[in-house]
This record gives C-alpha cells, structure tokens and sequence, in this order.
C-alpha cells in the first residue's frame, strides 16, 4: 500500500489502509486514489430481502430508490478518472414496511465488449480520445444519472451518451433507450420528467454543430418536439429546468480547447471568467429562434434544483460554482488535471429572469458548500420552497471532492436551513425525496421522505437512511443495513410504488 501514501490526498480517499475483499485485485497494484476506499469497485450483484431495520420503517413509504455510479469492471487502459466506471445500479425497495436491496451493472455495449475480451478497451476520460474505438471518443458507461420514465428505468451518461432501459424490479438491462421518431440516439445526463403529464425534456450536446439539441417527448416514450439550440461552440452543460412553459437551457463558459482535442486527443478545460454565464429560456414547445438569452455573472452550475414562473419572471433554485476548475495550491497537485470538472465548490443560489425586460436577478440562498440539490419532484415546473443538498467541506476544511458528509434541508425561501450529520468517516449519497402514495400538488411540498445511502469507511458497512422530510435534523426514522459496501456514486431517483411494482409496460421495446 506504501504506492498511494504517495498523495496527501490518499490519505483521505482511503479510509483504514486495508485491502478490501469485494474488490478486484488489480486496484491495489494501481497508484491512484479513485480506485480505493469510497472509490473502490464492487465485484458483487445481489438480492436480498428482508433487510435488517434499525427504527420502523413507515408504512407508506412504498417505492425504491435507485442509484447510478461507476463501477470499473476491467483495470483501465489509461489513467482512471472517477467518472470513467461502467454504470452500475443499486436499487433499495420498500413495501410493506420491508425493505430489498439490489444492484447490478449497467449492460452497456462498451462493457459488453469489454466482457467478451476480458479487457478494458476503451479510453477513459483522461484520454486520449480514440474515435475509432468508440463514437464518443471515451468509453459510454452510463453511470452519471437514473431516472423513472415511461414504465422503466433509463441510466443515462453525462457526456450524452447512449441512455439505456432497465427493468426497475431486478436492474435487468433490457438494451438502448430510444424515443419513437427520433434519429438521433445521444442524450445526456439530467433530462427531466414532468410528474404532472408525464413528458420528458432531455438535450444533448456534443463537439460538433449543432452543439446542442433541447427535445420533449410524451410519457409514452414518443418524440414531439426537438430543435437546436445555437451555441458559439461545444459546451460543457450538464442539467437543464422546465416549467409549466418553458424550458431553460444553459452555455456555461467552462469548455474545452477543440484544437487540443483534435490535436491531441485531450479535453483541456478553462474557465473564462471573462465570459457570461448564459441562460435559455425557450417555450417547451419552441423552435431555435425563440430561445431568450439572459447574461449572468461567469460561473458553472451542475445541478438546477427547481425552476417556475412567477408573473413576468422564470425563477432557478441551483448549485452555482464560482471556481470550478482545481487549485493545484490547495492540495490536488498532481491530481488537478484528473479533479478539472468535477470540483464541487457550490453553494445554494437563485436567479430570476424578467421575460418581459430581459432583467436578471440573481443572488446567494446561502453560502455553505453544498451540492447535489434535490427536491420534490412533483413540484418540479412550479413554485417550490425545499430542497435537499449534499453537504461537501471544502478542502480546507478536511473534505474532498464527491464526498457528502452530511444531509442539509434548505428553505430557499428564507436562506435557512436544517441538517444530519451522518458521522466521522460516513459519506453519502445523493438524497432524494420519496412523496407518499397519491401524493400530489395539493400537499405540503415537505410531507414525505427523503432517502439516502450512507457507507462507513471505518468497517465498510452501508445502510439506507430513510428521514421524514418534516425533520431532517432529527435524524433517520429508519436505518436499513445493505448487504454489502455501496461504493460513492452520482445520482439517484425514486421509483413511487403505485408506477414501480404496477405490472405494466408502457414503453415498447427498442428496435
Ligand atoms: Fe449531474
């Protein structure tokens, strides 16, 4: 092990410096942090019911939650980056006050090339890009995000990969995920489903014109809508947000030098801090030409947490990041190239847009650092006042990137906000809000659950935190120990319970 002592950063990545039996062999002869500890794959895919439960677990908390994240099957070919894992799902299912657990890999065709080589063949996001191997350049593991659609689950990459069906009931792959009368295959990561009809708004983006498209589809799984969205070159975006009529995409100005990466086969990212942040706001049903550009103040935002329309005004709750590329001073070091775009110094904030003077608003909700914002999604499009963020110490304050050390409920109202520390050496994941069953608008916005997974770097054990999202600060209701180490991840989903074990598919299979 004396290899990673090489890095500060080690240190904290690892937890106690012992070798891991669930892991494959080949991490420990590789000198990098995001193989170890919080970061080391599983070699496991199980089912198990009836999980042991600390507390009670409420009756009608029926449902599952569901988290994405990497999981390197094969040692890699370049140097590993933690966004480069082959996706895999971990799935908690409640009914009945029991609760199961399940994960298995995201079937990928890259993994399954993979598989039948018995080797890692594409490049990771560390490059160099290789075009002939794959069409994306890297490895398309859809790992970044999962969500609930049109009767299935669909895992989804940040790059805009090719989005991919699972079974929601055993995380089975059931192939490509695509919509009925659309060509194109690409989406990204963070498309959003409208809870109150249904829709799905999804974009994707790439290196080539157009740099990215803005669809909607029906909740049956059918195209209605796609157009491009003009950029000034390839961007990084990573999330949009939807009210009742709009859309709103962003051009962010973190990107990658295109000459590099042609050049090369590199993505060097710069922040121009020179250059404003712009926002999209388009008619969900609206063509290129009726996008309104608002300039903000140059920053990057990851996670949109909720948008809505209030008057002349689209107000969005969000994440925003003043800095979001690495500070080689601070400690990374070496490790600054491998961390650029992942950094995840953020922190509660609010823009509003004037549809009818082009005005712009925007100002701090609070200044702790956090990320991973969540909230009710049956509020998503409409007014909302909660949200649910991953609290993330800075590195001066002993925390490292993607590592949540505690559960914070925002009011964005007020700015206030209330939290759960889930202990020394515990991280979690990202949190999300389960309403009740039948739940609708007509309830309180907070009357339900919020579900998280934690892991225990002290003895490796993981457990699903269920707390009533009334009183976060109270602490779990209910702690249900998982038959295994979940490794960190990315994000997360609730599956309610009335869609989840229904037996009907409404979604036809990919052809
Ligand atoms: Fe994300």
């Amino acid at each position: 092990m004396a290899l990673f002592r090489e890095y500060s950063i080690t240190e904290r990545c690892l937890g106690p410096v012992s070798q891991l039996a669930d892991t494959p062999d080949w991490i420990y002869t590789l000198d990098n942090p995001y193989l170890h500890g919080v970061y080391a794959p599983t070699l496991n895919e199980m089912h198990v019911d009836n999980l042991p439960v600390s507390g009670e677990l409420p009756a009608d908390l029926v449902g599952a939650y569901f988290r994405n994240g990497p999981n390197p099957r094969f040692q890699p070919r370049n140097r590993h980056h933690p966004f480069d894992g082959d996706g895999m799902v971990h799935g908690v299912y409640f009914r009945d006050g029991k609760a199961s657990y399940r994960n298995r890999h995201v079937q990928t065709a890259a993994l399954a090339q993979e598989l039948a080589s018995g080797k890692s063949i594409s490049p990771g996001v560390m490059g160099p890009f290789d075009y002939n191997i794959s069409r994306f350049g890297i490895k398309d593991t859809a790992n970044t995000d999962v969500l609930w659609y049109a009767g299935d689950l669909v895992a989804l990459w940040y790059n805009a990969g090719d989005p991919y069906r699972l079974d929601g009931n055993d995380l089975r792959t059931k192939g490509h995920f695509n919509l009925h009368g659309r060509a194109q295959t690409r989406m990204s990561a963070h498309a959003k489903v409208d809870a109150s009809n249904g829709e799905l708004l999804f974009f994707d983006y790439g290196d080539e014109p157009p740099y990215m498209t803005y669809g909607v589809a029906d909740a049956r799984g059918n195209l209605l809508h796609e157009v491009a969205i003009d950029l000034p070159g390839p961007r990084l975006p990573h999330d949009i947000g939807f009210t009742q009529h709009y859309a709103v995409v962003h051009d962010l100005p973190f990107f990658h030098d295109m000459n590099v990466l042609r050049k090369h086969g590199y993505r060097v990212l710069t922040f121009h801090r020179d250059i404003p942040t712009r926002f999209g706001i388009i008619p969900r049903r609206g063509q290129s030409a009726d996008v309104r550009w608002f300039e903000c103040q140059p920053c990057y935002i990851l996670h949109v947490t909720n948008c809505w329309e209030e008057d002349d005004w689209v107000v969005m709750d969000g994440c925003r990041s003043l800095n979001p590329m690495p500070d080689a001073q601070a400690g990374e070091g070496k490790l600054a190239s491998m961390l650029a775009y992942m950094r995840l110094e953020a922190n509660a904030y609010r823009w509003r847009f004037n549809l009818k003077t082009g005005e712009v608003r925007e100002g701090d909700i609070d200044d702790l650092n956090t990320e991973f914002n969540k909230s009710n999604p049956l509020f998503h499009g409409v007014r909302s006042r909660y949200a649910y963020h991953q609290r993330i110490p800075l590195l001066h304050e002993g925390g490292h990137t993607l590592r949540f050390t505690a559960l914070v409920k925002y009011d964005n109202d007020t700015g206030r906000s209330s939290q759960w520390d889930y202990g020394v050496g515990v991280f979690g994941s990202e949190a999300v809000f389960a309403p009740k069953p039948g739940a609708d608008r007509s309830c309180a916005e907070d009357d339900g659950y919020v579900i998280t997974l934690v892991t225990d770097s002290k003895d490796w054990t993981s457990n699903c935190l269920v707390f009533d999202a009334t009183d976060i600060a109270k602490g779990p209701v209910a702690r249900v120990r998982l038959p295994q180490r979940v490794p960190f991840g990315f994000h997360a989903t609730w599956a309610r319970g009335e869609e989840l074990y229904a037996v009907r598919q409404i979604l036809e299979p990919a052809r």
